[in-house]
Parts: C-alpha cells; sequence; structure tokens
C-alpha cells in the first residue's frame, strides 16, 4: 500500500492503520534516510496501541522498550530499536534485544535495519519504506507481512 503524507501527524495516521494488522512477534522494518519520518511513523503506532510516554529516538540508547497494557494481553512489550550508529549485531545482542526480536510477547519497530539483516531472518517483517518528496511531504510504503529469508 502507498500513502502520501502532508504533515508530521498525517504520517503518525497512516501507522495508526497498521496498528490493527500486527501482532506479537511482528518485526516492522522502517527504511528511509535521515529525517525520513521513521521515528514519527513509531510515535503513531505508538500512540494507536495505546503508550501514554513520549517516543523518543534510540539513536543513542539503541533500544527502547515500552509495556503495552492494550487490548491484547498477548503483546506486552512495543521495541523501538534504531541501528543508525550500530557498528554491528553484537552491540545490540548486548542490550538484549534478541529476547524481543520475534518474540511473541513483543512488538518490534526497527530504524535503519538494512544494518542488522542477520538479526532479521526467518521474522514475520512488515515493510516501511519513507521517502521525501519535499520538505513536508512523504510517501509511505507499506508492504504486506511476509516470511523474510524463507
Ligand atoms: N509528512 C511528514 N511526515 C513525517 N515527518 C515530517 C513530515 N513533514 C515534515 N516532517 C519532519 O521530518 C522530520 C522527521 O523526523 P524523524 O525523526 O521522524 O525521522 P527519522 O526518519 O526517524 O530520522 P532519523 O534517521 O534521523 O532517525 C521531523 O522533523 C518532522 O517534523
Ligand atoms: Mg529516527
Amino acid at each position: 500500500m502507498e500513502y502520501v503524507s502532508r504533515s508530521p501527524e498525517e504520517t503518525r495516521q497512516i501507522a495508526a492503520r497498521l496498528a490493527a494488522a500486527l501482532r506479537g512477534g511482528d518485526v516492522v522494518a522502517l527504511s528511509g534516510d535521515l529525517g525520513a519520518g521513521k521515528t514519527t511513523f513509531v510515535q503513531g503506532l505508538a500512540r494507536a496501541l495505546g503508550v501514554a510516554a513520549e517516543i523518543t529516538s534510540p539513536t543513542f540508547t539503541l533500544m527502547n522498550v515500552y509495556s503495552l497494557v492494550g487490548p491484547d494481553p498477548t503483546l506486552k512489550y512495543l521495541v523501538h530499536i534504531d541501528t543508525y550508529r550500530l557498528k554491528n549485531e553484537d552491540e545490540l545482542l548486548a542490550v538484549g534485544a534478541e529476547d524481543y526480536i520475534g518474540d511473541p510477547a513483543s512488538l518490534c519497530l526497527i530504524e535503519w535495519p538494512e544494518k542488522i539483516p542477520g538479526l532479521l531472518r526467518g521474522k514475520n517483517l512488515a515493510t516501511v519504506s519513507l521517502a521525501h518528496t519535499d520538505p513536508a511531504t512523504r510517501t509511505i510504503c507499506i508492504t504486506k507481512k511476509h516470511l523474510s529469508g524463507v
């Protein structure tokens, strides 16, 4: 599905539509250049899933984990990962990411997924690609979920 967003809030609303289709164990891979709107998209998903905390970029922490108390009791964690500063996959393992990626109680949202192919192999992936068209406009392409690497 392709969408055109003309504001950060519209990007959050597009993200919210995806929320209902996601299940525990799913991984959302967010691709796009610096400032494309990946974190903004995560904010919309998190809001739709009932996260009250402000979502900020985990560029320095690598991973932020939010507890979920939404209608799906099996879905316990929203995990926001940003691999931009990562040098290798081991650095992400060191902060415990493996416990969450693909875990049935967790929904993982990953910025710069291209940097960790080994950790995404075989996971149930949805892919979101964001591209600048002008300063306020983004095209957002959401693919169907698929099993990568199979
Ligand atoms: N239609 C739009 N959708 C999303 N963001 C927009 C839009 N128009 C303008 N913006 C601006 O673009 C920026 C997007 O920043 P955001 O942190 O979400 O990007 P990012 O892809 O996560 O970047 P990074 O790679 O640095 O993590 C924000 O400053 C936001 O206000
Ligand atoms: Mg970001």
